[in-house]
C-alpha cells in the first residue's frame, strides 16, 4: 500500500477541540504544536505558565476531558507535553476556567486563605491540580493532597500552606468547571469512528481508531514517530528541537486502552495510562502503592502510557524491572498479507542493547501479558533509589521476586528467583547469575553473600552524574540484603508471612 493510499484512508481535517467551553477549529497550526504554546501564543490564555517545558514543574497544569467508551474522563496533564493533534476531540480547561460568576473556585479561595502564593508563578498550576483533586474526591485526606501536588513545584511559598489549602477546599461550596450534560453531546459530536489525519507543512499527525489502521499506517510510514502519551517524545520536541514530520498517534484506539484478566493472566493494552496501569497492578500486588506514587507525578502518569514506558526502553525506566521480575511477556503486531500478525516475547528479550529493541519498523507494541499470583509462597520486593520521593529519575530500580520451596525444618529454601534491575546496565536487565546463585539454596546468609557477589557477573553499572558505578553496585547489594531481612530469612515460617501482599515496598 502506498503512503498516498494510507493517508487517504484517514480523512484530513482541521483539529477540533473545545477551549473554555468554545469549539475551536484549528486549520493553520501544526499538530505537533504544544498545547501550552497554543494557549499562550494563539488563544490569548496566558494563565498557564511555562517553567520547564518538560513536565517537571507543573506551572502549565491544565485539565483535559476526553469522550471515550461513551463517557467523559477528565484528567490533569502538563500542557507543555500535550500536542494539538492528539487533543482533537477533547475539551481543555485552564486556570481561566476555575473562577465562575466572579466567584473564586474553592481551590483558589483556599490558596488565598492559607497564604499559599508569593510570586504566584506556580499558583495557576497548583490551583488546577487542586481543582482536579476536588473533581476526583470531595473530602481528600492529607496523603491524597500530597499525591495530587506531586507534579507541582513552588520555589518560594513552601508546601505547608499549599497542602493546608488542599485540605481546606472542602470547607467552601463546591463549584463545577463544566456541565457534563452539555459537554457529553458536544464531545460525542466530535467523535469520529473512522479516524483522521491533521496535516500542516511542518508535520502530519495520523490518528487511527483501530489497531489494523494503525499497523497499515505503520507499514506505509516506517519513519513516522509513534506517539503515545508524549511524555518522552515531548522531550525530543521541546528540548532537543527535533523535527518529527510524521506522527502516528495511538491515543484514539480504544482496544489499546483495555485491561482485563483471565484466570491466570493480566492483559494490559499498551495505551493504558500509567495511573490506570498502577492501580490495576495494585489490585494484585498491593505492596506496589509506594512504587506507583514514586513513578513521575500524577499528571505525567495521566498522560504517559505503559506501552510508551516499555517501548522507550530507557535503562532507567521504572516499570521494566518489575514486569521482568514478574515474568511479563509482550505482544507485538504487524500487518502481513493484509492481516494482523502477532508475536509474543519475554519482556527481557525485547531489549537488545542501549536504545536497541527487538521491534520491527512495521511493528507496534500492543499488549502486556502478566502471570497473576498463583497462591504459592512468593515474595515480591520492588524499590526505587532516587534523590527525591516524587518526580525523580531512578539511580537504581530493583525488583526481586522469590519463589519459596515447601517448608523443611522451619527454614526457607528458594525454589527459584527472578530478579531485575534498572540503572545497572545499558538496558533494564535480568540478573541471571544472581538468580542462579539463589536457586535451590536455603535462604541464609551464605546464599545472600553468594548472590551479592554474583551481581558483578551480571552488571557493570552506568557511571554518570546521577550516580557513580560503585554507588549503584552498592545499592544493588544492599537491596538484596534488605529483601533478605524483610522476607524473614532464617526465621521459622510462622514468624513471617511471605505472600506477595505482605512483602513491603520501600
Ligand atoms: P511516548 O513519549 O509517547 O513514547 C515513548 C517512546 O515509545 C517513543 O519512542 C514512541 O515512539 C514509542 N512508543 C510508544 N508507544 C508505542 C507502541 N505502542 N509501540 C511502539 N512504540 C511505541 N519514567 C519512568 O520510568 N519513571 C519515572 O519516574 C518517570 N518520571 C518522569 C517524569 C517526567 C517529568 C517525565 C516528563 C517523564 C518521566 N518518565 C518516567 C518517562 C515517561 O513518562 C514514561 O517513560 C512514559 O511511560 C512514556 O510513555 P508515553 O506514553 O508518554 O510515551
Ligand atoms: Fe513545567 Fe510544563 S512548563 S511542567
Ligand atoms: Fe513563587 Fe510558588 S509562589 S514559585
Amino acid at each position: 500500500m502506498s503512503s498516498m493510499d494510507s493517508a487517504q484512508e484517514l480523512p484530513s481535517r482541521p483539529i477540533r477541540l473545545y477551549l473554555h467551553g468554545q469549539l475551536q477549529q484549528i486549520h493553520d497550526l501544526p499538530p505537533d504544536l504544544s498545547l501550552l504554546q497554543y494557549l499562550r501564543r494563539h488563544a490569548d490564555s496566558c494563565g498557564s505558565k511555562e517553567g520547564c517545558a518538560e513536565g517537571d514543574c507543573g506551572a502549565c497544569t491544565v485539565l483535559v476531558t476526553r469522550f471515550a467508551q461513551g463517557e467523559l474522563k477528565t484528567a490533569s496533564v502538563n500542557a507543555c507535553m500535550q500536542y494539538l493533534g492528539a487533543l482533537d476531540g477533547c475539551a481543555v480547561w485552564t486556570v481561566e476556567d476555575l473562577a465562575q460568576g466572579g466567584q473564586l473556585h474553592p481551590a483558589q479561595q483556599a490558596i488565598l486563605d492559607c497564604h499559599g502564593s508569593q510570586c504566584g508563578f506556580c499558583t495557576p498550576g497548583f490551583a488546577v491540580s487542586l481543582a482536579d483533586l476536588q473533581l476526583r474526591c470531595a473530602k481528600p485526606q492529607r496523603a491524597q493532597v500530597v499525591e495530587a501536588l506531586s507534579g507541582n513545584l513552588c520555589r518560594c511559598t513552601g508546601y505547608k500552606p499549599l497542602i493546608e489549602a488542599g485540605l481546606k477546599m472542602q470547607d467552601y461550596t463546591p463549584q463545577t468547571i463544566f456541565d457534563p450534560a452539555t459537554l457529553t453531546p458536544q464531545l460525542a459530536a466530535l467523535h469520529d469512528a473512522q479516524g483522521a489525519s491533521h496535516s500542516h507543512p511542518r508535520c502530519t499527525l495520523f490518528a487511527p481508531r483501530s489497531v489494523e489502521q494503525a499497523l497499515r499506517l505503520r507499514a506505509a510510514h516506517p519513519d513516522a514517530c509513534v506517539l503515545a502519551g508524549g511524555t518522552d517524545v515531548g522531550i525530543w520536541l521541546n528540548k532537543q528541537l527535533r523535527q518529527l514530520p510524521q506522527l502516528l498517534y495511538l491515543g484514539k484506539i480504544d482496544a489499546l486502552q483495555e485491561i482485563h484478566s483471565t484466570e491466570h493472566e493480566l492483559h494490559i493494552g499498551a495505551m493504558c495510562d500509567l495511573n490506570r496501569f498502577w492501580l490495576s497492578m495494585r489490585q494484585h500486588w498491593p505492596q506496589l502503592e509506594e512504587y506507583h506514587q514514586r513513578f513521575a507525578s500524577h499528571p505525567v502518569r495521566n498522560a504517559g502510557s505503559i506501552g510508551g514506558n516499555l517501548a522507550n526502553g530507557s535503562p532507567i525506566g521504572d516499570a521494566m524491572p518489575l514486569l521482568i521480575a514478574l515474568g511479563a511477556r509482550i505482544e507485538l503486531g504487524r500487518l502481513q498479507d493484509g492481516r494482523i500478525a502477532l508475536r509474543q516475547l519475554a519482556l527481557e528479550d525485547f531489549y537488545l542493547g542501549y536504545q536497541r529493541k527487538d521491534l520491527g519498523a512495521d511493528e507496534l507494541l500492543l499488549r502486556i501479558l502478566l502471570p497473576l499470583p498463583d497462591g504459592q509462597a512468593r515474595a515480591l520486593f520492588v524499590w526505587k533509589i532516587a534523590k527525591r520521593f516524587d518526580q525523580d529519575i531512578s539511580s537504581v530500580a530493583a525488583a526481586i521476586h522469590l519463589h519459596f520451596a515447601p517448608e523443611a525444618d522451619g527454614q526457607r529454601r528458594i525454589h527459584s528467583a527472578r530478579i531485575a534491575f534498572g540503572g545497572m546496565a545499558a538496558t533494564p536487565k535480568r540478573a541471571r547469575a544472581t538468580e542462579q546463585a539463589l536457586q535451590g539454596r536455603w535462604w541464609d546468609e551464605a546464599a545472600l553473600a553468594q548472590a551479592q557477589a554474583a551481581l558483578t557477573q551480571d552488571f557493570q553499572p552506568l557511571d554518570d552524574l546521577r550516580a557513580s558505578a560503585a554507588h549503584r553496585m552498592r545499592c544493588a547489594r544492599n537491596l538484596l540484603h534488605k529483601a533478605y531481612l524483610q522476607s524473614g530469612a532464617g526465621l521459622p515460617a510462622a514468624a513471617c508471612e511471605l505472600s506477595a501482599a505482605s512483602a513491603e515496598a520501600v
